[in-house]
């Protein structure tokens, strides 16, 4: 079967919402054969063309915040492997991150070790710390029975409704960013999506060379025997980018416990603003639900892309209903 060269073509998912300027989130890109001479592209096609059209992608990625690519030959973890390394962005190293994460490989990850029936808050990729991945990559390499959404949503659409319904918290929030807070023993609990031990986030068995890499996060390290209580901040978590617009730029909704009286989120982290105040449940149940208005959840299918803007754009992860599935991941600066 002929294979050979093809054009990216822009088409359109029922799920994508459109940004203030009209222009559809995320951006969706499949192969256009028409006009060639081929009916079928190889994974290597889809490289040349990645690397051909760098500056356009890039370009693109800015504008919309996200691209999916659907469509493509990319059929396993290599493969997948092959497009981040066609894109040729520098490899953010998961040093200081929460969660447990295995190599699969060369520049691919498991996403998160956390069972799959178990969802994942909103979050910018590694906002608690000053070093953070500028743009993800996620693979579907086995297609969800049913749930399992890896939902995106803009973080100023985010920043501008909370600061419409919340101005005096979004003001302070600007004033004294976030301290976070996750307690982390020695070992790795895969049952929780932050659950990473101290020697995984800091890659190494000695507690005062962990010491020394979470300083130069803006991180300290208090010892409860082996168990570290790892306090990162206060950070920004409010920032602007080129864009010049605001964003909505933290890893609350992962972070936060809940209201006292239930605990609906994670046990073994806590957050709260960088004077010590507690972040108020009502701007939290606002915020919750503001992410679930305006966020895109496009159901998996086997071989898609999808490449984040982390800068722009918030990711989490829906409780998957009926297995299998696997997604995976790739982080870049
Ligand atoms: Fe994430």
């Amino acid at each position: 079967m002929a294979t050979g060269k093809f054009v990216f073509q822009e088409v359109s998912l029922p799920q994508q919402k459109p940004h203030y300027n009209g222009l559809l989130f995320p951006a969706v890109l499949s192969p256009n054969l028409i006009g060639t001479k081929s009916t079928t592209i190889q994974l290597f096609d889809f490289q040349e063309a990645i690397k051909a059209h760098k500056p356009w992608l890039e370009s693109l990625l800015n504008k919309r915040g996200a691209i999916l690519f659907r469509g493509f030959p990319v059929t396993s973890p290599s493969d997948f492997n092959d497009v981040v390394e066609a894109f040729g962005f520098p490899e953010a190293v998961y040093v200081g991150g929460r969660a447990s994460r295995t190599q699969v490989v060369g520049r691919v990850y498991t996403a998160n070790e956390c069972p799959p029936g178990k969802g994942i808050p909103f979050h910018h990729e590694m906002a608690y710390v000053p070093d953070f991945p500028t743009k993800l990559f996620f693979f579907c390499d086995e297609e969800p029975g049913e749930g399992g959404e890896t939902p995106i949503v803009l973080s100023h659409i985010i920043y501008d409704k909370m600061k419409e319904r919340h101005p005096e918290f979004v003001a302070k929030l600007e004033e004294h960013g976030l301290t976070y807070i996750k307690v982390a023993s020695d070992v790795d609990d895969p049952s929780s999506f932050t659950g990473g031990s101290w020697k995984s986030a800091y890659k190494t068995d000695d507690k005062s060379v962990a010491e020394d890499r979470a300083s130069k996060l803006g991180t300290k390290l208090e010892w409860i025997g082996n168990t570290a209580k790892i306090i990162s901040g206060p950070v920004p978590a409010i920032r602007s980018f080129d864009s010049g617009r605001k964003t909505w730029f933290n890893s609350l909704a992962v972070s936060y416990n809940g209201p006292a009286s239930e605990k609906i989120y994670n046990g073994n982290t806590s957050v709260e603003l960088g004077n010590g105040d507690l972040v108020p449940d009502d701007a939290m149940v606002d915020f919750l639900n503001i992410l679930e208005e305006e966020c895109v959840a496009i159901p998996w299918k086997k071989g898609d892309v999808l490449l984040v803007n982390n800068l722009m754009v918030l990711h989490s992860r829906r409780p998957l209903l009926k297995p299998p599935r696997r997604v995976l991941a790739s982080l870049c600066k």
